[in-house]
């Protein structure tokens, strides 16, 4: 059963080790590596920049990599972005004035495109965007930090994206962001989020290939069928 996508974030590895924690999780299980991009404007945080990202790229040719820019304004790190290698790349409706136009850009440099919802930030910027997006995330912390807890009441938005892309029969992945672990990995799923981004609960475990599995059996109690990334 591989319906179900696993993106462990970068942002709570040992970057001492930061290749070999790479690999670890990759070989433990993991889909998509998630790179979150902070620049203590948009959040309060600092996080890594397109170097590095060119430096993952180098090093792992072909797995998908979730650029989650936390950034303000959007554009201007885009084509960095896209350059050093992004798969997808993900951004706050709030943070760019012109949302057309960005999603515009990033597709020019044939990246995936997502939208990023903090917990309180209304669903409405879905309303003319829906059908071009191939990601829509959840947060369910509010961004800057990892190892927060998962806010609940982002599962009732869970269930309205999920009700809103099969009623217009889209292709798009729904991913959650934020305090996700094996005890809640499952409720998660059932509010219907195929995409998971795991942070804490992955590199902050003794055994990664332990908690990847764990977090899958708590999955194979689910089912969805979704198309290969
Ligand atoms: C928070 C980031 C998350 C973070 C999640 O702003 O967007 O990707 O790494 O970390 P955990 O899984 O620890 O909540
Ligand atoms: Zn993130």
């Amino acid at each position: 059963m591989k319906n179900y996508f696993l993106a462990p974030s970068i942002l709570s590895a040992d970057f001492i080790r930061l290749g070999e924690e790479i690999n670890e999780s990759l070989s433990s299980g993991g889909d998509v590596i998630h790179f979150d991009v902070m620049d203590g404007h948009y959040v309060e945080n600092l996080t890594f920049g397109p170097a590095i990202l060119k430096s993952i790229r180098n090093f792992k040719m072909d797995v998908p990599i979730d650029v989650h820019l936390m950034t303000y304004p959007v554009d201007k790190f885009i084509p960095m972005f896209a350059d050093a290698g992004a798969t997808f790349i993900t951004f706050h409706p709030e943070a760019t004035n012109h949302l057309d136009h960005t999603i515009n850009l990033i597709k020019s440099y044939g990246c995936k495109v997502g939208l990023s919802f903090n917990p309180t930030t209304s669903l409405d910027y879905l309303d003319y965007t829906l059908d071009r997006l191939d990601i829509i995330v959840l947060m369910s912390v509010n961004p800057g930090f990892g190892g927060q807890n998962f806010i609940p009441f982002v599962l009732k938005k869970l269930s309205f994206v999920r009700n809103l892309i099969e009623k217009n029969k889209l292709n798009i992945l729904l991913a959650v962001d934020g305090g996700v672990k094996v005890e809640n990995i499952g409720k998660i799923a059932r509010y219907g989020a195929d995409f998971f981004v795991i942070g804490t609960s992955l590199f902050g475990s003794k055994n990664y290939k332990l908690a990847i599995s764990l977090m899958r059996k708590e999955l194979e109690k689910v089912s969805i069928i979704r198309k290969k990334i």
